[in-house]
């Protein structure tokens, strides 16, 4: 049945359940200096975007765009919950975020290359200039490429210039680009290729990562062999280069499908293309996202609706003015970096930062050396990179003459020492900060403070963003009090417009693992009936305030990126020597939660530090470098119920240093011992799964 909920969903171990509860914490008032300049002062928007005027309190967020043609209906419910916002409209993204800009701010910097080797100088691409290059990169891509609106195109490209280029380029024509991150592997990209049915990939021969010139060329053929072998033909690989003339991958290029987009661009110097007027529900963009099952969900996400709510929070929330240089951290290989890199602070004409790099290379002074010369006013970033910048130099940022009025949180919980470390020392008790919770299925932030209206308060999100309402609502589907401390399931009573639209070409699991647990009715159209359900865990205190726990699925968020266990499950088991593999989460000091391994071996077969090696490698090669797990134990036996399911929750406990609970039920009570002092012990075959020691030296961004 479509509607039943995903059985999966309410898995038995989950982030949620390791989380550690913190005490409540004291309240920061934002600094008058802020709210002397803030977009939104004024408490006057929370009645504004209240529930009694919901969905036209979203019209303020509607009139922030530009429209070709108006729209007539601000939220259609007929095919619930399929939204569709502001219908009848007419719009090009592309448009809104380059050409909009020209009469006023033509020799503005729109985006501020900084490339990571630090002896080259920032480059800075006006609003103008960024013009002219969208332009040739979409005649280009109509008239050689021959796409047109609708077509998929996949992207596999890193922090360089190139990637907020072309993706305005998509827009322009309405082609829909579906980003992959670049640290992903090629299997990775070929099977986001695939299930997009993309016939055209764009990457890049190269870029810079902590220090090494990357050959990421390698990449696109391993991918388009993937994707062929899955039967999608792809037809052409685009390939950028890092430095334009050089050539700076060692795989060759293919005869009649690999192409430089600099020798292409050269017969499209200065050619225009006029933007595309495209229906609201036009989908601009997929971004794939680790679920429940091992296959990722390709996240579509609309036209209208999509760049109005990413263009009104990014004004409210993040601030952002024309006259302000933003530095969000975080990769445009991201829903962070798609929403709050490129569409919204292009869409408000600001000037914004795209680093290449590592935040620590070559040193934890960097970001903060960046900041002082861009002047950078406003950053975003993750607590995982924050962790990690403390933990390499703490007393970095007194050392640089920045000022930020405003700093962003997202992608994980903060600690609140974490906070108040951003807050005093990186902050200079200057700034503001917003802990923004949101997902990539939500386009823009669900859970915040409005920063200059609300109090700040260490480890929380805060309320909902304005119109947004969100609940706790028990396994049965009752409202959990504010203030009782119980963890429950955070949800959403309303949509709003950065909703996603579906997931691509799988419309039913959309509906399960999102809405059916808490609908009662599948027919009706009233959107009451429908609240969304984001899937992590959550608490609210007597204020208000949301805390995240985390997920409470089987996904892990590594240092703020999403990683489905059953995706490296399915890693493992493609070692022949592996029998069965269990991934549990493990929290870590520095990257806020990462995957712990268990597997068992065929029978006969000997553990040994090689397969180790292979079950690490083969979660390099299929998902990429993110998925490396903190430890792989081989196992004599799994813990098993008996039934024969595998009991991930006891391996999460022993992993996690806690209590197993009681376990003579269990199908092999005596192995969970053996387990215990095998990963808690100084047992000598536990040394033998440790993974090699620069795991510990990874890029907290990958
Ligand atoms: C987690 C990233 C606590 C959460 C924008 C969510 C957070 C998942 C926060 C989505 C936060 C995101 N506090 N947890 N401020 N922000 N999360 O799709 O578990 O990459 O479900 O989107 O990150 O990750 P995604």
């Amino acid at each position: 049945m479509a509607n039943a909920p995903e059985k999966k969903e309410m898995t038995e171990v989950s982030e949620a359940q390791i989380a550690v509860h913190w005490r409540e914490e004291e309240y920061f008032n934002p600094p008058q200096k802020f709210i002397a300049q803030a977009n939104m002062p004024d408490s006057k928007i929370l009645e504004r975007f209240g529930l009694d005027k919901f969905p036209d309190c979203f019209k303020e967020y509607a009139d922030m765009v530009s429209w070709f043609e108006p729209y007539h209906t601000v939220l259609d419910t007929s095919n619930a919950p399929f939204w569709k916002w502001f219908t009848g409209g007419k719009i090009n993204a592309s448009y809104n975020c380059v050409d909009r800009h020209l009469a006023k701010y033509r020799n503005k910097a729109a985006i501020i290359f900084v490339g990571e080797p630090e002896n080259e100088d920032p480059v800075a691409i006006t609003y103008q200039e960024l013009y002219y290059r969208v332009n040739e990169v979409a005649a280009m891509l109509r008239d050689y490429v021959g796409l047109k609106a609708g077509d998929r195109v996949t992207f596999h490209l890193p922090m360089t210039p190139e990637l907020p280029i072309t993706m305005l380029a998509c827009a322009r024509l309405g082609v829909i680009h579906s980003e992959v991150f670049g640290g992903f592997s090629g299997q990775a990209c070929g099977t986001r290729i695939q299930d997009s049915g993309s016939h055209v990939l764009v990457t890049i021969d190269s870029y810079w990562r902590a220090g090494t010139l990357v050959d990421h060329k390698a990449n696109a053929d391993i991918a388009v062999q993937t994707a062929e072998e899955m039967g999608q033909h792809v037809d052409k690989v685009l390939v950028w280069q890092r430095y334009p003339g050089k050539y700076g991958s060692k795989t060759p290029m293919v005869e009649g499908r690999d192409f430089f987009m600099n020798d292409l661009l050269k017969k499209y110097q200065g050619k225009k293309v006029d933007p595309v007027p495209m229906d609201s529900t036009a989908p601009l963009f997929l971004m794939y996202t680790s679920g429940t099952t091992g296959k990722p969900k390709g996240i579509q996400h609309s036209t209208g609706g999509y760049l109005a709510y990413v263009t009104g929070t990014a004004k409210y929330i993040q601030d952002i003015h024309p006259e302000d240089t933003y530095w969000c951290m975080a990769d445009i290989g991201w829903i962070t970096g798609h929403s709050y890199i490129v569409y919204g602070p292009l869409s408000l004409a600001a000037t914004s930062v795209v680093y290449e790099g590592t935040p620590t290379y070559p040193d934890a002074g960097r970001p903060w050396r960046i900041a002082e010369r861009l002047g950078v006013n406003i950053l975003h970033t993750a607590p995982t990179s924050i962790r990690m910048l403390r933990k390499l130099g703490p007393d970095e940022p007194a050392k640089y003459n920045y000022h930020f009025k405003h700093m962003t949180t997202v992608g994980e919980p903060i600690e609140p020492d974490v906070w108040r470390w951003y807050y005093h020392t990186v902050g200079k008790d200057e700034a503001v900060i917003v802990d923004t919770w949101w997902q990539t299925e939500n386009g823009g932030f669900l859970c915040t403070t409005t920063p200059a209206v609300h109090q700040m308060k260490p480890g929380s999100a805060g309320p909902g963003a304005p119109g947004i309402h969100p609940v706790i609502l028990d396994e049965d589907g009752e409202e959990v009090p504010a203030g009782s401390g119980k963890a429950g399931n955070i949800c959403i009573r309303n949509p709003w417009p950065g909703i996603m639209q579906t997931i691509w070409g799988d419309p039913d699991r959309y509906v399960r693992t999102y809405y059916a647990r808490y609908n009662k009715n599948p027919k009706s159209t009233d959107w009451r009936d429908w609240p969304y359900m984001a899937g992590d865990g959550a608490v609210q205190a007597a204020d208000k305030y949301y805390r995240i726990l985390g997920r409470i699925d089987d996904v892990i968020n590594v240092a703020g990126h999403r990683l489905g266990t059953k995706e490296i499950e399915s890693a493992c088991l493609t070692v022949p020597e592996v029998a069965e593999a269990a991934v549990v989460p493990v929290a870590d000091e520095l990257r806020g939660r990462v995957p712990e391994i268990y597997i068992a071996l065929k029978p006969g077969i000997q553990a040994s530090p090689e397969i180790v090696a292979k079950v690490v490698k083969a979660n390099e090669d299929i998902i990429g470098k993110i998925a490396r797990p903190k430890h792989v134990y081989i196992v004599p036996d799994m813990p098993k119920t008996r039934s024969g399911k595998i009991m991930r929750r006891v391996l999460a406990s022993i992993s996690n240093q806690r209590d197993v609970g009681d376990v003579t039920t269990l199908a092999n009570p005596t192995v969970v011992e053996e387990i215990r002092v095998m990963v808690q012990g100084k047992d000598a075959v536990a040394q033998m799964g440790e993974v090699p020691e620069d795991i510990a030296k990874f890029g907290q961004n990958e």
